[in-house]
């Protein structure tokens, strides 16, 4: 089974209107609301290729039940604590000609310690040897730094697999606790570090220091400029296939739902790879939150290059 596990999710509403002014009232010429959470992202991709995932995290009030309603209409399984407060709404206002947003996300309800121990106990008690796990995004108020290490010390003592992708200390610290494969993009890696990520040379040694910390499997995402791969298997820099990039945010997600899709299907690493790249080149060339099509995956799989270093 893969879970993925959102701690801090949002419903993102996004209006759309010919100019944006101060003190004066607005009009819409368009809205939409999505899902918001890296976690939800994963789901969404490993949907699109026809694979079953569980979303677990906190939810709150009623923007909550939207979420939950919302990602079980999408067909991916829901198993959430749920939080006193609202979960948060972010709020993002684009010109009709894209040249100009503002967006304001809120902070998220404060997830008490009570909460955060029965969402440690839920993962206790359904995680199975061989399940798949990717913990993905920043931590709501309330939790500390070292919540995402508690969790993948839980899974791997039940012998499922992690995939970590977030950043900062929750990232070290969640390192330290030997995570299957952790997926941060260049800046993420060199904030991790305080190593420069100038060119290959250098981000395969990040990549080397961040194995040295203690995750198994390191890739380090370079938005249209690739990836770079450092494992036991070897280390490789993936060329990524060519796409008009439309919209690049949420690549980073969709690629990690590709790795856990061959993971899954117990391809090698490199195989493993080329499938993360084509899925988040796939995403990049939709617009909105769109996610590649498993047809669209499939043609961009034949793409992508390897450079073995
Ligand atoms: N414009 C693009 N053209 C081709 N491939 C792309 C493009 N943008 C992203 N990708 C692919 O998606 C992968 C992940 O993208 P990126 O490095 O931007 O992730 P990220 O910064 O973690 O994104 P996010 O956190 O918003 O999901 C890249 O390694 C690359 O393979
Ligand atoms: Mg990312």
């Amino acid at each position: 089974m893969i879970y993925t596990l959102t701690l801090n999710p949002a419903v993102d509403r996004e209006l759309t209107v010919q100019a944006v002014a101060f003190d004066e009232v607005l009009r819409t010429s368009a809205s939409r609301v999505d899902y918001g959470g890296k976690g939800f992202n994963v789901s969404r991709l490993l949907k699109s290729l026809g694979i079953a995932s569980t979303a677990v995290g906190f939810l709150g009030g009623r923007s909550g039940e939207m979420l939950r309603t919302g990602l079980q209409e999408l067909g991916i399984g829901t198993d959430f604590v749920w939080v006193p407060g609202e979960t948060r709404t972010n709020i993002s206002i684009v010109t009709e000609s894209h040249d100009h947003y503002i967006k304001v996300n809120e902070r998220g309800p404060l997830v008490e310690k009570a909460q955060q121990e029965e969402l440690l106990a839920k993962i206790d008690g359904i995680a199975q040897p061989g399940d798949w796990w990717v913990l993905a995004g920043s931590l709501p108020p309330g939790v500390e730094e070292d919540f995402y290490a508690r969790i993948v010390r839980v899974l791997n003592r039940h012998q499922a697999k992690v995939v970590l992708d977030t950043t900062g200390d929750a990232l070290r610290l969640g390192c330290a606790e030997r995570p299957f494969l952790v997926k941060p993009n260049a800046e993420e890696a060199h904030a991790l570090t305080g190593l420069p990520v100038g060119n290959v040379t250098e981000i395969c040694r990040v990549a080397g220091e961040i194995r040295q910390m203690g995750a198994e499997n390191v890739v380090i995402s370079m938005g249209k400029a690739g990836a770079l791969m450092h494992s036991a298997e070897g280390s490789w820099l993936v060329g990524t296939p060519k796409v008009e990039e439309r919209n690049p945010i949420g690549a980073g997600d969709s690629m990690v739902g590709g790795l856990i899709w061959a993971l899954t299907r117990g391809l090698d690493l490199k195989a493993c790879l080329a499938c993360g790249v084509a899925c988040g080149a796939a995403t990049a060339s939709q617009g909105g939150t769109e996610v590649g099509s498993r047809e669209l995956i499939e043609r961009l799989i034949s793409q992508v290059t390897f450079l073995p270093l």
